[in-house]
This record gives C-alpha cells, structure tokens and sequence, in this order.
C-alpha cells in the first residue's frame, strides 16, 4: 500500500480525486497526511475524510530554505512512499526537492513544457491557444521542468474563460492523478528510473 501525502494550498479538488479513489480497498494508495503552507480551503477535506492534516505557513518562515526545511521534517513524520504537490502554489527549496526526490510528483493544468509556472491556464488563454492540457511530472529543482509522467489535450474552447478553462483541465486531471499513482504503486512507473 503506497503511502501518500498530499501538499495543497488552495481548494484541492485534484487531493479530494485522490481520496475518493483510495476509498476503493482495490486502490493501491493511501493519503496518509495532508499539509498545506496556508490555512487552505482544500483543508476541509482532510477533515472530512478524518485524514491527519499539518500546516507549515511559508509566511512563518525568514525564508524558503528554512520554510522547506521544516515541511522535509514534517512530512518525515509520516514516512511517505509517495508526496504529491496537487495546487501546492509554492516551489520547493532544492534542498527540500532532493530529500524527498524522486518520490515527488506535481500536477500542473498545461501540455507542459508549454505554459509552466503559476499561471499556466491564464498564459494559454492569452497565448490564444486552441488547446492547453493537463500533465502529471516527477517534481525537480527547476519550475514544473521535470520528466513527464502524464499528459493529456484539453480542447480551449471559444469565450473560455480562465476559470471555465481551468474547471474543464481539472477534470482530466484528477484522472491523469489517480492513474499516475496507480501506475506508481503497481510498478508500472518506476520514479527510480524517470528522475
Ligand atoms: C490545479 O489545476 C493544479 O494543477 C494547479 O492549481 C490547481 C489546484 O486545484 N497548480 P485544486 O486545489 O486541486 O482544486
């Protein structure tokens, strides 16, 4: 059973797929923590679901390093198999990224390379794009540059906005998730190999 934590900071739909899936005993993973850098919305869930959840507020933090440092020895306490940053909008020191690599995945609403960082569903739409997507990548030190795990095609339709944009990527998403964690637990991807 591949042990799961989930970082969020905002509404954590993409983390809710996941604890939806694992409520299937056939599913081979298990959130086993939630942590957040900010009191996020997405926090609910793991009240819901009666899953353990911790907060390591970057602002709290002098600076990333420490800030990082403290979230390593945080998620530590669980001895993850497996971290997935689903909407964790802050980018990992790279001490932090190399403690916890390869078992570091991301997902991110863009085709990437195209349209990385924090905006990549507002950058499609002002690129005028006709399509964007959805992908799934092992985290590394550069900004949502790591190997590509999963990634799919999602049709920009005309008078999208952002957010009808970015409702329409989710939803491929939290698929593209759930399968890339399975293919983690039952060996299909081996991270090993990727990173
Ligand atoms: C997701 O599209 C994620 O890829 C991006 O921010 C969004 C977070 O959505 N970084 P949610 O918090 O999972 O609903």
């Amino acid at each position: 059973m591949l042990r799961l934590v989930v970082l969020i900071s905002g509404g954590g739909s993409n983390l809710r797929a996941l604890l939806e899936a694992s409520e299937d005993a056939a599913f081979p993973a298990r959130v086993v923590a939630i942590g957040a850098d900010r009191d996020a919305e997405g926090l609910a869930h793991a009240e819901e679901f009666g899953i353990p959840a911790f907060t390591v507020p970057f602002t709290a933090y002098p600076d990333r390093e420490s800030w990082g440092a403290e979230l390593v020895e945080q998620l530590g306490v669980w001895e993850p198999d497996l971290v997935v940053l689903s909407g964790f909008m802050r980018l990992l020191p790279p001490a932090a990224v190399e403690a916890l690599s390869p078992g570091l995945i991301n997902t991110h609403p863009a085709y990437l390379p195209e349209f990385p960082g924090a905006h990549g569903v507002r950058d499609a739409i002002a690129a005028g794009v006709t399509q964007t997507g959805a992908s799934v990548i092992v985290v590394d030190s550069g900004v949502d540059s790591g190997p590509i795990i999963a990634q799919e095609r999602v049709a920009v339709l005309p008078g999208d906005t952002e957010s009808t944009l970015h409702d329409r990527i989710k939803l491929v998403e939290r698929r593209l998730l759930v399968q890339s964690v399975l293919d983690i637990a039952d060996g299909t991807i081996d991270l090993k190999e990727l990173a």
